[in-house]
């Protein structure tokens, strides 16, 4: 309908001069008027939109009035087109059949009988207008709640999608937690058994030493088998969330650092590994041992997944959680690690049970169907999440989240194993404001191999940073009289923003200022101090010696 044309008159009188009369009349008293020769072009112009019409009794006599009929029993539910019919004189409703059939046809209709005073068809006219106006409102209205409906439909719809998926979770959740429960009673006391088992056979092996090679290659094979359960053991405790956690602020991208040849060795040279870190990484809480484990059997699924070689990365960096949003935890600040394959992927039945307990593709023997349960677990009993998604034929990816942390990581944990002397002799600032202490790490490091300079507190070593442009890293003390260690080092930073800086440290609680500082715990010994100090050198966010500084804080993604 077309909005201007609305609300006109429509006059069909084809025969004398009424139509013209009428015309005359309505047009005096504003109205748009249009005349019609025919009962079809009245009907093609009611199409276009009109207020009313006006009809001359003698117009129907003989005409097919079909299309009229046709059009006003279709009219939408807000529609009852009024119309007035001008009678021939004496031809009222009660003296003419015919008139009576019209109101039938037309519905709506006024009979106006002929000769009529001007007046009459005009307070007719108006009061047509007036209630087609009304179902013009009627029609807004309607208009509104078809939409409110609709609105409201696609609400209701999407509220119980929403609640449908909750509820699968949950259920998903209850279910695994019940696995878990049974699991981990059995895991518990097998584990116990296993203890004296495995005890009894190591004694066993050094006690027939150099005997019967026979029973030695007996005792080497069950020691074997009960290695192989003691592992298996320790994922289902992972699962059930039963193991004993050593967690405490971790530098994840170190963590990930020094598994790189592990993880080469692991998944094999047709696969390319690559390592992203972003720079601006806070620690997170999570146990080392564990940690390593969770992300050892991501990689290992990965290498299963790509038969033919591809490519495996793993990407760690901060993520804020707004409230709301995937995974459900609560909002704040999390490192998220992700490990990614270009494998098989796996289709959505797959998806949905791989992290149940036992349950594997792999063929009988190769796979215990435990990893993922074991990385569930861990992240659930981090308080942290596990996010598994894939796409069939395109790859897959894990997604570990772990709670950021202020707490300084602690360097000296993973250090046992370190070779003792440097790859290149450092020049070592030493800041302690303990001549005994300060002397004793100076001893040590030389003992490394190292160059040493002293400083017995924080504005004796700035003078030195800011002369002797060959410290290569800064060995401070934390709880030092007027500058702690957090504040020197962040001076130190001001001019030397990619200066390696070791805080040693007594100290365990947190140290906000310093966030992220990599920390050695007294006492340490030789092979604890050479290790942190390697560690601290080669961390990613920190500049290789005597490059042109950067700015710390930039985000930028860097190969750990
Ligand atoms: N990266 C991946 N790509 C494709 N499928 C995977 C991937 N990771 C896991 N899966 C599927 O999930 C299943 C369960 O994985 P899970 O690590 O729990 O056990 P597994 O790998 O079969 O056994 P195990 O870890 O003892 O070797 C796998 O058998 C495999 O079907
Ligand atoms: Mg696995």
């Amino acid at each position: 309908m077309i909005p201007h044309l609305s609300e006109r008159a429509l006059i069909l009188a084809p025969l004398g001069r009424d139509a013209d009369v009428a015309a005359a009349m309505l047009a005096e008293a504003r109205f748009n008027t249009l005349a019609c020769r025919s009962i079809e072009h009245l009907v093609e112009e009611m199409n276009k939109g009109a207020g009313f019409a006006v009809i001359a009794e003698e117009a129907l006599h003989t005409a097919n009035l079909a299309p009229l009929a046709a059009w006003i029993s279709a009219q939408p539910e807000w529609s009852d087109f009024p119309f007035i019919l001008l009678t021939l004189r004496g031809g009222g409703l009660e003296r003419n059949p015919a008139a009576r059939r019209y109101l039938d046809t037309l519905g709506n209709v006024t009979f106006l009988e002929r000769p009529f005073h001007p007046t009459t068809l005009l307070s007719l006219a108006r009061s047509a207008r007036r209630g087609r106006q009304r179902q013009y409102d009627a029609r807004a209205r309607l208009e509104e709640l078809h939409a409110l409906a609709a609105d409201l439909e696609q609400r209701v719809e999407q509220r119980t999608a929403e609640r449908q998926a909750a509820l699968e979770q949950l259920h998903e959740a209850q279910k695994l937690e019940t696995l878990g429960q049974l699991t981990g009673g059995v895991a518990h006391d097998f584990n116990n058994l296993l203890t004296p088992i495995l005890g009894a056979l190591d004694l066993l092996q050094r006690k027939t030493e150099g005997a019967d090679s026979r029973t030695g290659r007996w005792i080497a094979n069950a020691l074997q088998s009960g290695e192989r359960a003691k592992t298996l053991v320790q994922r289902l405790l992972g699962f059930a969330r039963r193991q004993e956690l050593r967690s405490g602020p971790l530098d994840v991208a170190s963590l990930v650092n020094g598994m790189r040849d592990l993880i080469s060795s692991s998944v094999g040279s047709t696969i390319e590994l690559q390592l992203n870190c972003s720079a601006d990484l806070p620690p997170a809480l999570a146990d080392p041992n564990q940690l390593e484990l969770a992300i050892l059997n991501l990689c290992v699924n990965a290498r299963d997944a790509m038969p033919d070689g591809g490519l495996l990365m793993i990407v760690i960096e901060p993520v804020q959680l707004a409230p709301g949003s995937e995974p459900r935890l609560a909002p704040g600040l999390y490192v998220r690690l992700s490990v990614t394959d270009t494998g098989t992927g796996m289709d959505s039945q797959t998806l949905a049970r791989a992290v149940e307990p036992f349950f594997s593709t792999k063929e009988v023997g190769r796979g215990t169907g435990l990893g993922l349960s074991m990385v569930h677990g861990l992240m659930a009993q981090l308080g942290g999440a596990f996010l598994l998604s894939s796409v069939e034929g395109e790859g897959t990816r894990a997604d570990l989240y772990l709670h950021a942390t202020d707490a300084l990581p602690d360097v000296s944990a993973a250090c046992e194993d370190d070779d003792l002397l440097p790859a290149q002799p450092l020049t070592v600032l030493v800041v302690d404001d303990e001549p005994l202490v300060r002397r004793g790490i100076g001893e040590m490091l030389r003992n490394l191999g190292h160059n040493v300079i002293e400083a017995d507190g924080g504005a004796a070593a700035l003078g030195m940073v800011a002369a002797l442009p060959d410290i290569d890293v800064v060995v401070t003390d934390y709880k030092m009289p007027r500058m702690d260690g957090a504040e020197f080092a962040r001076r130190v930073r001001e001019t030397r923003p990619g200066m390696p800086i070791l805080l040693i440290s007594g100290y365990t609680g947190t140290a906000g200022p310093v966030q992220g500082l990599p920390r050695l715990n007294k006492p340490f010994g030789l092979a604890e101090l050479a290790g942190a100090l390697r560690r601290v050198v080669e961390q990613p966010d920190v500049e290789s010696p005597h490059q042109p500084a950067r700015v710390a804080e930039q985000p930028v993604f860097d190969e750990v």
